[in-house]
């Protein structure tokens, strides 16, 4: 099985006046294998349990991660994935050249799905991936452009 690769830099954010130490952690995310889908969120959990991370925002990163991960393998081809670490949030980057999202408002809702059937009979495709990226995160922004791709950004706060 394949491993997500993983790059981990320690360094200063570059977000505006906020200039407090982050640490980062970028994933590939392989479109082409459903079975190793979800790793790069797997790794992450253990990477924010090393940094003692509170175990409720672990949980709430983890879950959100873990969809838009999934999301990014059976709707865009893959993907690539930033999780940086403040001292006071979790900043998740899920970036993809995927086909983009015509309805924003539409794919939000629970139950909406344009998964194939046999995206379905994988045990994917039940509709409330986007709704609990939101749910479980304090902050998620949607940026999306038909034919170039999708780049979703969500906070956790501790
Ligand atoms: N990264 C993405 N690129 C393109 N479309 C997406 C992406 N993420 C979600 N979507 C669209 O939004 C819909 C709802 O997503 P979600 O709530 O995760 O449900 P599901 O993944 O089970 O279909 C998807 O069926 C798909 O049409
Ligand atoms: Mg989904």
């Amino acid at each position: 099985m394949r491993r997500a690769a993983c790059s981990i830099q320690a360094g200063s954010s570059e977000t505006g006046s906020d200039m407090s130490e982050s640490v980062r952690f970028r994933f590939n995310v392989d479109g082409s294998n459903f079975t190793t889908a979800g790793q790069a969120s797997v790794q992450v959990k253990k990477n924010l349990r090393e940094l003692g991370i509170p175990a409720d925002a672990i949980r709430r990163v983890s879950i959100a991660m873990y969809e838009g991960e999934i999301n990014m393998v059976i709707h865009a081809h893959g993907g690539e994935a930033e999780v940086i670490v403040f001292e006071d949030r979790i900043e998740i980057i899920l970036s993809d050249r995927g086909p983009g999202i015509p309805n924003i408002e539409l794919a939000m809702k629970e139950g909406y799905s344009t998964a194939p059937d046999n995206i379905r009979s994988l045990g994917f495709g039940a509709g409330m991936g986007l709704p609990n990226m939101k749910r479980y995160t304090d902050d998620m922004k949607i940026e999306t452009e038909l034919g170039k791709g999708t780049t979703i950004t969500m906070t956790v706060r501790f």
